[in-house]
């Protein structure tokens, strides 16, 4: 016998999670399929994000931080560590209870609010009525611990995505690493390599760094960051290779050579660097961060033929409906930036539709942040963007030097840049790097969202000592009066 609902959410990530809760708030009985399992094979919701992604990584980022504060810096506020020591276990351990709460925090959530959680893989099977072609609704099949067949009225998929691996070097995790093995290195890497010098690759960079691996970074791109603004990019660079990470750009990487799964081994890297001369590297472990691709895996698309595009995202419109009546789908596994936020507000977005409401995703005000030291944070558009569609526009920059907090914090790296529309000072784009750019880039989504000019920013009184001053005398900058610099 099928269990009906009147709407079925297939993954358990940010995008399909929180879709889930808002489908119940407004009253639709839901169903949320998850496969994730956990070390003990129990349920683990919360996808990518929880398990692999934004949150052990943000906790492994926090607890590497503090190694390196104490171990070169804390001297600087006369304090003394006499025998810093890692225990990596115990660094690993919190982590990985830190990713628990919140799985255990998503299952209290679908409970809070009614929502049925299926632990399995959800398969499209076929549409409820043939005849009807999926308007009466799909049948999806559940293959977990038990086999079940739900009907879903509404389906919405949030499948998430997968990371992306060299051709000829398939992840082992053991010495060739995705994300997933790049959270959980059991020894600190004398040498880790990195190939792809984005997101993943300059946090996890990152974490190993601090914790003493000596890392290099080989980019395919000849430019640092080229979806960052230019000057912020330049900025972030200098950074850092001042903390020593080696980052090689413009190279191009063959053959990648490791042992067998299982064996641990170094892997060597060849490729050709930016001058186009032959070049080895040898290191101790490998992460690949060269993107990620869409997941489908199980979800039987072609059985009820769902379209795919070239890239292998199922092809969505700009509600996120699929080419299937009654068939949305949100997150990684569609097309736009791969961001938990994003896959959170069309989640939210189609449930809304779904009840008849006008749900809506700003695509030009959603936030980046990449949780560096130092952070780097933007929305809208970069100066190069702006350039590039013959836009008139002012800048203003105000650096962290110049902000009292910033000085007492010991941190005074980097910069707030303002773009602002040069005739009607709209707020076009604004671009972080520094201390807490993750924090404070959310007034600059605020004002964008609610079309603020920068003299709006300029005029709001903004509390002191704080970074969030340096936003304002930015915002200042575009009219060339800041009063700290
Ligand atoms: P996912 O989170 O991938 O979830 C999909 C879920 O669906 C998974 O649980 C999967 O098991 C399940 N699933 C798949 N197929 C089936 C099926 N057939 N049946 C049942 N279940 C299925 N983004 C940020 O915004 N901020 C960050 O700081 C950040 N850090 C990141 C760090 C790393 C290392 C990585 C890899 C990613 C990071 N991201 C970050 C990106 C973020 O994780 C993704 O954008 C986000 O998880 C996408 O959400 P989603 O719901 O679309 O998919
Ligand atoms: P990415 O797209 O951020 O960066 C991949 C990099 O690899 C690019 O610079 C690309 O030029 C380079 N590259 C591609 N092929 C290459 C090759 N063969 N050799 C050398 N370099 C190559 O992808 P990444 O870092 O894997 O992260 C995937 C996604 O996960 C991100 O785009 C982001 O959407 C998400 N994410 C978000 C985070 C955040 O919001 N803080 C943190 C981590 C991931």
């Amino acid at each position: 016998m099928s269990k009906t609902f009147d709407v079925v959410v297939i993954g358990g990530g940010p995008g399909g999670y929180i879709a889930a809760i808002r489908c119940a708030q407004l009253g639709f009985n839901t169903a949320c399929i998850d496969e994730w399992k956990n070390e003990k094979g129990g349920p683990a919701p919360g996808g990518t994000c929880t398990n692999v992604g934004c949150i052990p990584s943000k906790a492994l980022l926090q607890s590497s931080e503090h190694f390196e504060h104490a171990g070169k810096h804390f001297a600087e506020h006369g304090i003394g560590v006499k025998e810093l020591s890692l225990d990596l276990a115990k660094m690993l351990g919190r982590k990985d209870a830190v990713v628990k709460q919140n799985n255990d925090g998503i299952l209290y959530l679908f409970k809070k609010n009614k929502v049925s959680f299926f632990h399995g893989r959800g398969s499209f099977v076929k549409a409820v009525d043939a005849n009807q072609g999926g308007k009466g609704g799909w049948e999806i099949a559940v293959a977990g611990a038990t086999a079940e067949t739900l009907v879903g009225k509404q389906v919405i998929i949030a499948t998430g995505s997968n990371a992306r691996a060299l051709p000829g070097a398939p992840f082992d995790e053991e010495n060739i690493l995705s994300n997933d093995g790049a959270l959980r290195i059991g020894g600190v890497p004398r040498k880790l390599g990195l190939i792809g010098s984005g997101v993943i690759g300059l946090e996890m960079g990152s974490v190993w760094r601090r914790l003493g691996a000596e890392v290099t970074v080989l980019e395919a791109l000849p430019t640092f960051l080229g979806a960052v603004d230019e000057q912020i990019a330049k900025e972030a660079q200098k950074a850092f290779v001042k903390q020593g990470l080696k980052i090689e750009l413009g190279v191009q990487v063959g053959d990648v050579k490791s042992g067998k799964k299982g064996q641990p081994s170094q892997v060597s890297i060849a490729y050709t660097d930016a001058k186009g001369a032959a070049q080895s590297l040898v290191v101790d472990k490998l992460i690949v961060s060269i993107g990620r691709v869409p997941n489908i895996t199980g979800l039987e698309a072609a059985a009820v033929g769902l379209k795919l595009d070239e890239r292998g995202a199922i092809v969505v419109d700009g509600e996120c409906r699929t080419n299937l009546p009654g068939v949305w789908a949100v997150g990684d596994v569609v097309r736009g930036p791969m961001l938990a936020h994003r896959a959170e507000e069309e989640g939210v977005a189609v449930a809304e539709r779904i009840a008849g409401q006008h749900g809506h995703v700003n695509f030009n005000t959603i936030p980046w942040v990449i949780y560096t030291s130092p952070e780097i944070a933007w929305v809208g558009e970069t100066e190069q963007q702006l350039k590039a569609r013959g836009a008139a526009y002012k800048a203003g920059t105000f650096p962290f030097m110049a902000n009292g907090r910033a000085r007492a914090l010991g941190d005074t790296t980097g910069m707030v840049k303002f773009l602002a529309d040069a005739k009607t000072d709209e707020i076009l784009g604004v671009h972080i790097v520094g201390p807490m750019a993750s924090e404070l880039i959310s007034e600059a989504v605020v004002a964008m969202e609610f079309k603020a000019s920068s003299e709006d920013i300029a005029r709001i009184c903004h509390a002191h000592p704080s970074l969030s001053e340096a936003t304002k005398e930015a915002a200042l900058a575009v009219d060339k009066r800041t009063l700290n610099f």
